[in-house]
């Protein structure tokens, strides 16, 4: 696992952005694994600039994002397929047949569920996962007491994690109450996690994911599980990390480090 802790957000977005734009460099027809929330908007609007500026390519990607919310259909405005439309998608050159976001409006969800992990593994599994992380340590929706086995599923979100969506909704009874969501176990099937996150509201969830001990009450410290994860942080979600400076002096000597 390996802490990088960058000045600002922006710094957070442009770092993550350098690592997609790597993986299409060296597998242009990558398999992408894609989050919503404010978290990624930096590194979805870097990602953009890189297209339209300097040519990134997406014209082979792949994609396949983490959950979505039960009962919105692709338009509504709330909805992930929404989101990922509006602020990446349509922004880029991705296919949209590409294009793989948990469906909201199922007949049968347990079906769905076995054909979207089903489709992950026709495409070869995802190469490049990006997360970000819950208050509660969550990632996708596994919310805490989430089987760190747990493959895509119906899951029931927390109150803590309504209320930290209701600011997208007009009101707090909007927020769907469940979520189909990749399980912890899909996402350690990833070749590379990276996990972003921002300010102060996320110190505690981040010192907990990386410090902490694996526990399925913070689903994000299954990450310490995983041979190749990145945590980009900046100052103020790092603010709590009791290991600090040695994440930083890894950094230092990384140029030095035999076999790089
Ligand atoms: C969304 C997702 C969630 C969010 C998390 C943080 O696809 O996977 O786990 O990453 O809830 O949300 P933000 O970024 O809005 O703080």
């Amino acid at each position: 696992m390996e802490v990088v802790i960058c000045k600002t957000y922006e710094d957070v977005s442009r770092a993550a952005a350098q690592v997609v734009a790597e993986t299409l460099n060296e597998k242009p027809d990558a398999v992408l694994g894609l989050a919503t929330g404010s978290t990624p908007l930096g590194l979805y609007k870097e990602l953009i600039r890189m297209h339209t500026e300097e040519g990134l390519d997406f014209s082979h990607v792949t994609t396949f994002n983490l959950d979505e919310y039960v009962g919105l259909p692709h338009d509504h405005p709330q909805s992930y397929y929404y989101f990922m439309w509006e602020n990446l998608f349509k922004h880029i050159n991705v296919p949209v047949e590409n294009i793989h976001v948990p469906s909201g409006t199922a007949n049968n969800y347990k079906a769905f569920c076995q054909w979207y992990e089903d489709q992950i593994d026709e495409y070869g599994g995802i190469d490049l996962q990006v997360l970000g992380i819950g208050s509660d340590g969550h990632i996708a929706f596994n919310e805490p007491s989430s089987s760190l086995m747990s493959r895509t599923r119906l899951k029931t979100l927390t109150e803590q994690t309504i209320n930290d969506n209701a600011r997208f909704f007009d009101k707090k009874e909007d927020v769907p109450v469940y979520s189909i969501t990749m399980g912890v176990g899909t996402i350690l099937d990833a070749e590379r996690l990276i996990l972003l996150a921002n300010g102060e509201g996320k110190a505690d969830a981040v010192v907990a994911a990386i410090e902490g001990p694996v526990s399925s009450m913070i689903t994000a410290s299954a990450l310490q599980l995983h041979p190749d994860s990145i945590f980009f942080l900046d100052e103020p979600a790092a603010g709590k990390l009791q290991m600090r400076d040695y994440y930083d002096w890894i950094q230092k000597k990384k140029p030095g480090a035999p076999g790089t």
